[in-house]
């Protein structure tokens, strides 16, 4: 079977990493959550007081960007690749909501977008690589012989990624991540640069009406059918 590009975009707690993760081990291939980029830029960002509630320096930020390092290294025992800003393992703290309510206004910034983007298309140049964001179908990998659109409703993904937060330990209210989710998706939306949106060529799928095994077997038999 000849190794495709697989491209997997969507609102946020669609389901889109366990999805691309799962196919990435049944297919062998390499698997890139381009949202842990963003959150670990947002996390340079907050550390170093580059944005706050009050204020974002946004000149700033774009100054310091070719300080920022990032790197995906395989955990064996998680079965996947973590995510290192300048050495460091930040996987966990990239989770956090706050990281979650600055992240899209990071996401905004064109010089931001474009040195996440090229490190992106590095790492997909020899295909074999399942990769989810919000433009990789329109952007990163226009080429990408499949695309897949993922939605769910805002509630739906809220409370999926309330019932996360709380395993974890986080003292979230449920309209305090139903009231991120839904901002997100708006500045993601209409943002000018790659905002998010389903290419006419993308195939959608509802991941509110599907169960994982069904929306597994579904993807895979659209690989079979692009490879
Ligand atoms: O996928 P995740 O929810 O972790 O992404 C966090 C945020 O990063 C998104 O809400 C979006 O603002 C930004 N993002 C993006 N382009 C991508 C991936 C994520 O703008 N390819």
């Amino acid at each position: 079977m000849k190794k495709i590009t697989i491209a997997i975009d969507g609102f946020s707690s669609t389901g889109k990493s366990t999805l691309a993760k799962q196919l990435a081990k049944e297919l062998g291939y390499i698997y890139v959550d381009t949202g842990a980029m963003y959150r670990a830029v947002a996390y340079f960002a907050l550390q170093n007081g580059i944005i706050s509630s009050t204020s974002f320096d946004k000149a700033k930020l774009i100054d310091h960007l070719p300080e920022i390092s990032l790197k995906f290294i395989y955990n064996p025992a998680l079965e996947f690749a973590e995510i290192y800003l300048n050495g460091n393992n930040i996987e966990k703290e990239i989770r956090t909501i706050e990281v979650s309510s600055y992240v899209s206004k990071i996401a905004e910034i064109s010089q931001v977008r474009a040195k996440l983007v090229q490190q992106q298309q590095v790492m997909g140049k020899d295909k074999g690589i399942v990769m989810d964001g919000r433009d990789i179908g329109s952007v990163v990998f226009p080429n990408a012989e499949l695309k897949i659109f993922m939605t769910a409703s805002a509630e739906v993904r809220a409370k999926r990624r309330f019932d996360e937060l709380i395993a974890k330990g986080e003292l979230v209210t449920y309209e305090e991540v139903l009231k991120n989710v839904q901002e997100r998706d708006y500045i993601d939306t209409h943002r000018a640069d790659s905002p998010l949106l389903k290419v006419p060529e993308a195939i959608e799928i509802d991941n509110s009406k599907l169960s994982k095994e069904e929306q597994f077997s579904l993807v895979l038999s659209l690989v079979e059918k692009a490879t």
